[in-house]
């Protein structure tokens, strides 16, 4: 067969969630985007790849080369994914804590995020969470993640009509449709590396 004319295999995606709340909104976003993967998408699966019970990082911990079994196992799922889709909240203008931590265990050498494409969003206050999403940029810029500049998702979660139910699931349609851009423009950039 041409090969051009092969399949493309799926495109694995590690979606990580900067909150540890029950009803979450940004996991409601994670569940929104798992789902249009599965529904609307073709070659794209995403898995959530919980940091909840990452230990805080400390290279103390890091024994004889090693790093803590809960670490290692983030780092494998990271290593394993082709690209990745952050949901993080804003919290005083940044990143979540349990995020950043997640970030510096990935970037312990060798880092794990490296060269590969990512994708963030976020809902919020005024500015959706926009503030997340630059210093997770910068983040970006050190780790070596290239993030699809466009489109941008900042959803405002505190204005009318609600966006989200009382679990946290996304209920905006308008915002769905939103989501479903950000995957495929993750997408495209994916395959675009993959090519390279
Ligand atoms: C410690 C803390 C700091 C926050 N700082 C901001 C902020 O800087 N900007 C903002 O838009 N919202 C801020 N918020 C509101 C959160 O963005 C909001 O609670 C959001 O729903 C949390 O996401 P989650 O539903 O996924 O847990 C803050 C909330 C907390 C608890």
């Amino acid at each position: 067969m041409d090969s051009t004319l092969a399949p493309k295999p799926t495109i694995n995606v590690a979606a990580i969630c900067g909150s540890t709340r029950k009803a979450s909104f940004h996991h409601g976003l994670i569940r929104a985007a798992i789902e249009l993967a599965t529904q609307a998408i073709d070659g794209m699966s995403i898995v959530n790849v919980d940091i909840s019970l990452l230990p805080m990082l400390n290279t103390d911990l890091e024994v004889d080369d090693k790093f803590p079994p809960e670490v290692e196992a983030f780092r494998q799922k990271i290593l394993q994914s082709e690209c990745f889709l952050f949901a993080s909240p804003e919290y005083n203008y940044t990143v979540t804590a349990p995020l950043k931590n997640a970030i510096d265990w990935a970037s312990r050498p060798p880092n794990v995020f490296a060269d590969k494409a990512a994708a963030i969003v976020s809902a919020g206050g005024g500015f959706g969470g926009g503030l997340a999403q630059y210093s997770l940029r910068q983040n970006g810029v050190f780790l070596d993640l290239h993030f699809i500049n466009k489109p941008e998702f900042f959803l405002k979660a505190f204005e009318g009509p609600p966006k989200f139910d009382d679990e946290g699931n996304l209920i905006d349609t308008v915002a769905k449709e939103s989501l479903k851009s950000v995957l495929l423009a993750l997408k495209a950039f994916t395959l675009r590396l993959r090519a390279k």
